[in-house]
């Protein structure tokens, strides 16, 4: 089959990510490096099931390195659900002549992927592309160091409020269900707590910590929230409870939403996206399919998609302890 390759199809899909234009133009440079050619396949497996291609060269994908977001679009797709939309997905490919797909995105994405490549035998590689971080096989996935940046350096700016009226701020920050955003953006940060699903300290746990920080002479406090924090309290139910049962604090909400999913991917995402993209193309030539790209101790290795697809990922127990030290 390796030798059979000549036509690769790319697509973006789930949240999108910082780093998946810079993921897209490796992909195609890659192919055009071996002189195969490469189609955008646009909004994801919604745009593979209605044949929105379009013929990539190496020109095309001029300027993007430096983009967020996704010249391909992204959609999620309820259709490719279905047999009958992974069917239609199939027969487009086949009528644009499209051998094997490039996916970039999160589980859902690679989940898609391995169900279409079970009825069609069709190969598949994945790039992780999503900012929480949460897919087993790769030590990072492209846009969570971008998103990191961009919520330290808003909490930053929250900081400089906070201090300035002895305020504390409950920041809440994205990662769906798992708290990596949260933990390392709130130890970057200097966060006083920092609230994350895999570790319920319980609410009486955080009023006896904020008011540690103060008897320690702390005026104002920063508590990073991960969205998907199980205290049971979103971010404004937690602002009124300690404003009912800690005397004198002051206390204000900033939820950071989408921001974290845009602007110009950091220099560690183009690098990691660009590794990725020749990794995927040169893997497909190779043969290889069914695997997902990704990076451990920087080395760039392929990981069977069906286990990425099973992602969830454990919190770092030796960081989670640093925070605690660092709230000293
Ligand atoms: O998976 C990426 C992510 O940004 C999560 O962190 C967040 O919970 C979710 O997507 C938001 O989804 P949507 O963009 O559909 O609102």
């Amino acid at each position: 089959m390796a030798n059979q390759i000549i036509k690769i199809g790319v697509m973006t899909s789930g949240g999108d990510s910082p780093g998946m234009n810079a993921a897209i133009r490796s992909v195609v440079r890659t192919c055009a490096f071996h002189k195969i050619e490469c189609v955008g396949i646009y909004r994801g497996y919604e745009g593979m099931i209605e044949g929105d291609f379009k013929l990539l060269d190496a020109r095309s994908v001029n300027n993007i390195i430096n983009k967020g977001g996704t010249i391909l679009k992204s959609a999620r797709s309820t259709e490719f659900r279905t047999k009958e939309g992974r069917k239609k997905a199939y027969d487009q490919l086949q009528k644009e002549g499209i051998h094997a797909l490039v996916l970039i995105g999160g589980d859902g994405t690679f989940t898609g992927g391995m169900i279409f490549n079970e009825e069609y035998d069709f190969p598949v590689i994945g790039i992780p592309g999503t900012i929480d971080n949460d897919i087993v096989g790769t030590n990072f996935t492209l846009g969570f160091d971008t998103a990191l940046n961009t919520a330290v350096d808003a909490i930053d700016k929250i900081r400089d409020t906070a201090s300035s009226h002895k305020r504390l701020f409950f920041v809440e920050v994205m990662g769906r269900d798992v708290g990596h955003i949260a933990l390392n953006a709130g130890v970057g940060s200097g966060a006083e707590e920092i609230l994350v699903p895999e570790e319920d300290l319980g609410l009486d746990r955080l009023l006896e910590s904020l008011e540690k920080s103060r008897h320690t002479g702390k005026s104002s406090s920063i508590v990073v929230v991960a969205e998907g924090d199980k205290t049971g309290k979103n971010v404004f139910e937690l602002r009124d409870y300690v404003e009912d049962n800690l005397e004198g604090y002051d206390v204000r909400v900033s939820v950071l939403g989408h921001m974290q999913r845009g602007g110009a991917p950091s220099c560690f995402d183009r690098v990691l996206a660009s590794r990725m993209g020749v990794k995927a193309v040169e893997s497909l030539l190779e043969g290889k399919k069914n695997y997902m790209v990704g990076i451990i101790n920087n080395k760039i290795e392929l990981y069977p998609i069906d286990k990425a697809v099973k992602g969830d990922s454990t919190i770092d127990a030796e960081l989670l302890r640093v925070s605690d030290i660092m709230s000293t």
